[in-house]
């Protein structure tokens, strides 16, 4: 196992604003903001990066120069990569050599059909990241059934687990109820240094829920972002339930 943030949490929930919803003009304020001002609880554990391919999803977003551009500036920031990508092979490289903590790729492109996987490719890329000296994390969209995903995130080893809780794609969507069901299933079959994380919706009203479904990382882009920067402090406090 990767020793880093994930596996060895200094808190838990983690919480990690995904930067979609911050200004991109001023990204590194945005990020100094939620990582440096506040104090305690009300301080980010790690930032979240959505990357886009338009292909996986229909949305551009980032890549690996925005990773590398953070890791110059936020030397010592764990940097959290969401590859909403078709083929994430391709860009296990680039990531590493900009600077990432960790990269999720998602199972969907992996669908053999009838519930089935490609599990041997799964588990290669998980090693293949894990090779580079990072930890590895996979992902499941609202409508991909749980059918055999308990056996992949076994045979992966993944160090996190994401479930969306909205179609991913953007910033802003609405929380989707149902994939609560499948976090509580997901979270019985992990071990304590394997995290959880939710991605989608997830803001003061629901954080509880999210946490109490066996969730430990909450990602949050506007509900942080879509702040004044003088709340978001206070925001990050109340979804860690603080
Ligand atoms: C969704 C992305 C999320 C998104 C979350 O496609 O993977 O990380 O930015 O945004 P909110 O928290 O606004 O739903
Ligand atoms: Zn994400």
């Amino acid at each position: 196992m990767i020793r880093n943030a994930l596996t060895h949490p200094k808190r838990l929930p983690l919480i990690a604003p995904s930067i979609l919803s911050a200004d991109f003009a001023n990204m590194e304020a945005e990020c100094r903001g939620v990582l440096e001002t506040a104090d305690g609880a009300g301080r980010a554990d790690l930032l979240h990066l959505d990357v886009m391919d338009g292909h996986f999803v229909p949305n551009l977003t980032m890549g690996p120069d925005m990773c590398r551009a953070l890791r110059r500036v936020l030397p010592g920031v764990f940097l959290d990569v969401h590859l909403m990508v078709t083929d994430p092979g391709l860009f296990v490289g680039p990531f590493v050599d900009a600077g990432a903590d960790h990269l999720t790729f998602h199972a969907e492109p992996f669908a053999a059909g009838n519930g089935a996987w490609r599990t041997e490719e799964v588990v290669r890329l998980a090693e293949r990241i894990r090779e580079q000296g990072i930890s590895a994390g996979l992902a499941i969209n609202p409508p991909t059934a749980m059918d055999g995903v308990l056996e992949l995130i076994e045979a992966g080893r993944f160090e996190m687990v994401l479930v969306m809780s909205v179609n991913p794609g953007r910033s802003g969507q609405s929380f989707i109820e149902n994939t609560l069901a499948k976090t509580r299933l997901i979270s019985e079959v992990l071990e304590p240094t394997q995290r959880l994380e939710m991605d989608g919706g997830i803001g003061e009203g629901n954080a509880g829920a999210v946490a109490e479904a066996g969730c430990d990382v909450l990602v949050a882009s506007s509900a942080i972002f879509g702040r004044a920067r003088s709340e978001r402090g206070g925001v990050i406090r109340r979804l860690r339930g603080a």
